[in-house]
């Protein structure tokens, strides 16, 4: 396993493998890795192809007073965790090597962005297009593999692989959990004990929102959100919801009555637990055809 620092080298590595018929299967990360980040790496893996992982903590897709200055980093422990998953390449820069000619561009994805998470992060999904546009440009992918818990960031980076025309595969992989639920997230290191217990409540809330919908075929989402909020109250009080939204999962627009809803569903919410931010969704087929 190779780690690359540079960018030109980074593009000279990808274009000898494609011209020698290789595939590039790429995982895009910001470090301190856990097991769901492992497991894209083996969907990675799966394709056959050169695996490359990026780790990268990109400073601008955090807004002010977020937690960019103290975002986990361990680059040895987690260039272990990428060898013995069977990465080719790590491309690690550093901030100047990304962003070194006072940058004046960037991609928005319009609308997609501002929702759920946009109303909380201003910017946040702007700054995840750009450095993800950069990176398809400089690791020039066949396959990028993310995961399922960042439901809205992938929906914003289908859109903009459409729109833009990038010649690389979106590949969703489904979220992984911890044993009481809790989706694995590098945030989780600064939840304690007690807070990462409780927070498996999370996915017990979700779970209650699909079972409503897709058993009862509750017609009125706001109910559908009341009781989840409620359930929540009961269950670990600690934790306070920021959102519990109910949306299609292309265009995130909310449906007002799930139950007769057709199609791919996305309830996604987030929550404070502490002063950690946690986000989580559970993403299903409704009504089904056959
Ligand atoms: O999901 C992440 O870890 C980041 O948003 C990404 C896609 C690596 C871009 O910095």
């Amino acid at each position: 396993m190779k780690v690359v620092k540079e960018v030109s080298v980074m593009q000279e590595i990808s274009d000898y493998h494609r011209s020698t018929g290789r595939k590039i299967a790429f995982v895009p990360t910001m470090g301190y890795l856990h097991e769901g980040h492992a497991s894209l790496m083996f969907s990675a893996k799966e394709t056959g192809g050169i695996v490359v992982a990026s780790i990268f903590v990109n400073p601008t897709q955090f807004g002010k007073g977020e937690d960019f200055d103290k975002y986990p980093r361990d680059f040895r422990r987690d260039a272990h965790i990428c060898e013995k998953a069977g990465v080719d390449y790590i491309f690690h820069p550093e901030a100047s090597e990304m962003y070194s000619n006072r940058p004046l561009t960037s991609v928005t994805v319009k609308e997609i962005s501002d929702k759920l998470e946009g109303k909380f992060r201003p910017g946040h999904f702007t700054g995840v297009a750009t450095v993800v546009a950069k990176l398809i440009n400089i690791v020039k992918p066949h396959t990028m593999h993310m995961g399922s818990k960042d439901a809205q960031q992938n929906a914003v980076l289908k859109k903009m692989i459409s729109d833009l025309n990038f010649d690389t595969k979106l590949v969703i992989c489904q979220t992984v959990r911890e044993e009481n639920g809790l989706a694995m997230s590098s945030r989780n290191t600064y939840l304690t004990a007690e807070q990462r217990e409780n927070a498996g409540s999370l996915y017990r809330i979700l779970n209650e929102g699909m079972r409503q919908i897709t058993e009862e075929k509750a017609t009125d989402a706001e109910a559908v959100k009341a009781r989840a909020a409620d359930l929540l109250k009961e269950l670990s009080p600690g934790i306070e919801l920021q959102y519990y939204e109910i949306t299609d999962n292309e265009l995130l627009e909310p449906i007002p009555d799930p139950g007769s809803f057709k199609g791919e569903i996305l309830i996604s919410l987030a929550a404070k637990c502490g002063t950690t931010r946690l986000i989580d969704n559970i993403i299903f087929e409704n009504n089904p055809k056959g």
